[in-house]
């Protein structure tokens, strides 16, 4: 007996041919992905990612999904290279390096000099330099084999970070400042050292300040060391703004501090300044519990906030602080006082979109063209 389809199996068998070839008109258009809705406002979208994650093939599938750039969570710093004198070693840096060059996906580096004492290793922390020319081959032979590697996908790199303290707005102290003669004449020389070693890379300062309650002196303080490096000449083309809230809630975000912080990064674009976003997240420590309400919160928050970064045509770079619930740093740096699990980013722990994400592809649809 011959097989006859009924009419219903006809068209059914016929629409999902149609679906296959891409021209079905009733299958719903898949959703563009953030990558290249950002695209179409010359910006680059991407995340953090660590090594670790190379062999998590859901993880790799959101990135590819999603993503043009990703930046390495730990891999580029110090304390990962060179956690001891004896030797360097760059293999997690290279094997994330290698996974952006198979995929197509742009780099970023992060970072050179963490010019902070707690995350330097200890090796240098306990050096002391006999002069500012002995701290200058040190970070010179540092700086030169760290960010001539994998040129061809490190577009940017995060030269300093953190080098401002959060309460005096002063300069941290370390070894290297110690020998130099004050900490912006380390900043200075690692922008010019790294300018030499990576000519085509674009150079940030990357920082924390923030529009939080309390951030005053920390935003001041990143002024004063942007209008020091601009008088100096140093090869400086952005400020990367970390954008991790720390300590204020979404909900907190109000019109006085959003003024705030409007006026601070008006001065940073003022003075002819590029902005990266280059750490997004949300905490949400002491917001209630229940997940509905917090993805709301956080989703309104991401909105408002991208939407006033966004409008800056300065504006060119947005990278998350990595893309999955269980994975975020917050979860132990910060985590919840009722141990609840903390949702700082736009999937969750079953790499499921939330309202964050959408709100990302809203932001990034209404941003202006640049
Ligand atoms: C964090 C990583 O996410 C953690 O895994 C690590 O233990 C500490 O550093 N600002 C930065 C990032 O510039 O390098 C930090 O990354 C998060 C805050």
């Amino acid at each position: 007996m011959t097989f006859t389809p009924s009419r219903r199996e006809t068209l059914l068998g016929a629409a999902s041919l149609l679906a296959a070839a891409g021209c079905s008109q009733s299958a719903p258009a898949p959703s563009p992905s953030l990558a290249s809705l950002a695209a179409e406002k010359g910006l680059k979208f991407g995340t953090a990612m660590n090594s670790r994650q190379l062999s998590d093939p859901r993880y790799i599938d959101l990135v590819l999904k999603e993503c043009a750039v990703i930046v390495a969570e730990n891999e580029h710093k110090m304390y990962t290279i060179q956690p001891s004198p004896d030797a360097m070693d760059f293999s997690r840096g290279d094997a994330l390096a290698a996974f952006a060059r198979e995929n197509g996906l742009g780099m970023r580096g992060h970072t050179v000099v963490w010019h902070h004492p707690r995350w330097l290793p200890d090796w240098i922390n306990n050096s002391v330099f006999g002069s500012a020319a002995e701290a200058e081959a040190e970070l010179t032979r540092y700086i030169n084999a760290v960010a001539s590697r994998d040129q061809d996908v490190i577009y940017s790199w995060d030269v300093i970070n953190e080098a401002v303290d959060d309460q005096t707005g002063e300069l941290r102290e370390t070894s290297y400042s110690r020998a130099m003669g004050g900490g912006a004449e380390v900043i200075d020389f690692c922008f010019r050292q790294t300018k030499e070693a990576a000519p085509n890379a674009t150079l940030a300062y990357n920082d924390y300040m923030s529009w939080e309650p309390g951030t005053q002196n920390h935003r001041r303080g990143v002024l004063r060391l942007l209008e020091e490096l601009k008088k100096r000449g140093t090869p400086i083309d952005a400020l990367g703004i970390q954008s991790h809230s720390n300590y204020g809630m979404p909900d907190e975000f109000t019109a006085e501090r959003k003024r705030e912080w409007k006026a601070f990064v008006d001065e940073v674009v003022g003075m002819g300044l590029d902005i990266y976003l280059t750490e997004f997240d949300v905490n949400d420590t002491r917001l209630d519990p229940d997940p509905a309400l917090r993805d709301r919160l956080i989703a309104t928050y991401t909105e408002e906030y991208l939407g006033m970064m966004l409008d800056y045509p300065q504006t060119k770079d947005i990278l998350l602080w990595g893309m999955v619930d269980k994975d975020s740093w917050l979860q132990t740096f910060l985590p919840r006082d009722d141990g609840v699990e903390k949702r700082p980013v736009p999937w969750d722990s079953d790499y499921q979109p939330k309202p964050m994400r959408e709100a990302i592809a809203r932001a990034l649809k209404a941003a202006p063209a640049r």
